[in-house]
């Protein structure tokens, strides 16, 4: 067969009965043979071009006629590309919707919350929920979080520090009225260490 200049139309002979047409597994699409199949000597080693592509992601990424999820996949029903881009697997770019997220940005992996691999997270801590120590009381430490000095040192409880943006003002004394040191540095979940 000789080839030389068929540029286009593939398909008016490669369509399984004058020629080679695409086998049972091919994946699924309707665009022409020669916007993915450049080479008239084989088939193989063609690449997809997403931007020609059309159906959802999931029809051809089930493992079947294209990589679908692996074994260990975070547990979800959301739509591939919610995620996914077509040009990469990883890293993955998602947008939280649930209001009870605090966006620690991409330092923190997805299983450090999502442990069960699950949509929603084991807050280490319920009691403190939906705040920063459902998930870090164990980080607190009172010695830096002095209250008042007189008549006895009292330190701020986890409680009235629960969301770590609490004034954390140090007093005087037990009357609370004379403010003696400030800390105006909340801890943020984007800032790194505590
Ligand atoms: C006029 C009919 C015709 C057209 C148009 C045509 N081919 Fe073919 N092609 C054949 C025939 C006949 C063979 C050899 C027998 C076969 O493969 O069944 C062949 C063989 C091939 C092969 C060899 C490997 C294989 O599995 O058969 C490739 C690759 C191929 N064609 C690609 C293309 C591409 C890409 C186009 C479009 C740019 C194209 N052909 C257009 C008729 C055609
Ligand atoms: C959207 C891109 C795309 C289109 C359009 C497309 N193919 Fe493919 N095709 C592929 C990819 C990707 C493979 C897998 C290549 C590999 O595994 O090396 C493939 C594999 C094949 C194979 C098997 C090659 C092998 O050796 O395993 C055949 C035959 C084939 N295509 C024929 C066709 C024909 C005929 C058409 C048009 C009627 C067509 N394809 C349209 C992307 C496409
Ligand atoms: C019509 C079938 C089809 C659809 C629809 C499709 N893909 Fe693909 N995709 C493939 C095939 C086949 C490959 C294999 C890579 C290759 O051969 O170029 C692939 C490769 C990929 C890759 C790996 C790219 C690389 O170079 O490593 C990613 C990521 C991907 N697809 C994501 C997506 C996402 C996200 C969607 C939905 C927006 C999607 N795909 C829709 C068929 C499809
Ligand atoms: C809610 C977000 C989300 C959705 C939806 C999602 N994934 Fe993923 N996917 C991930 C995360 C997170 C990883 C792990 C990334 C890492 O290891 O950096 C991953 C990893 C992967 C990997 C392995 C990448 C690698 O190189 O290790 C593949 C393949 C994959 N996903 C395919 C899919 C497919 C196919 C779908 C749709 C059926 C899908 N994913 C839907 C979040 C998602
Ligand atoms: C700092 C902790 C944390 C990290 C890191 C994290 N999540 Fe979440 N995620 C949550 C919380 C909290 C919820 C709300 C569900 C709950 O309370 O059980 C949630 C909910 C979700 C949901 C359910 C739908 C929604 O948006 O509410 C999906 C899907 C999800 N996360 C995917 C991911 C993916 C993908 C990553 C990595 C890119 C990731 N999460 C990283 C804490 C986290
Ligand atoms: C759903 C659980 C969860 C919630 C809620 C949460 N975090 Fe986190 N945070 C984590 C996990 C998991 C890590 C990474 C592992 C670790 O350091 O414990 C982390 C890491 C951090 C780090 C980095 C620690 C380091 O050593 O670099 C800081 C700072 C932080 N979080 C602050 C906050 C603040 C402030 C809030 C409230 C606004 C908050 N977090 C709410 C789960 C959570």
């Amino acid at each position: 067969m000789n080839h030389a200049g068929l540029v286009a139309n593939c398909a008016r002979c490669h369509s399984g009965t004058i020629a080679t047409g695409k086998p049972a597994r091919h994946i699924v699409t309707n665009a022409a043979c020669e916007t993915c199949h450049k080479s008239t000597v084989t088939f193989a080693g063609a690449r997809v071009d997403h931007s020609s592509l059309s159906g959802t992601c999931v029809g051809c990424h089930n493992g079947a006629t294209a990589e679908g999820r692996p074994l260990r996949h975070l547990l979800t029903t959301l739509p591939c590309d919610t995620c996914h881009r077509t040009s990469f697997w990883t890293p993955v770019t998602y947008r939280h919707m649930s209001p009870l997220y605090t966006n620690h940005g991409p330092a923190v992996s997805c299983d450090s919350c999502h442990v069960a691999n699950a949509q929603t997270v084991a807050w280490k801590f319920p009691a403190f929920k939906p705040d920063c120590a459902g998930c870090h009381v164990d980080k607190y430490r009172p010695m830096p979080h002095v209250k008042f000095e007189r008549p006895v040192k009292v330190y701020y409880t986890v409680a009235e520090l629960r969301d770590c943006t609490g004034s954390c003002h140090t007093y005087a004394d037990s009357t609370q009225r004379t403010i003696v040191a400030r800390n105006f540095n909340p801890h943020r979940a984007l800032g790194g260490g505590w």
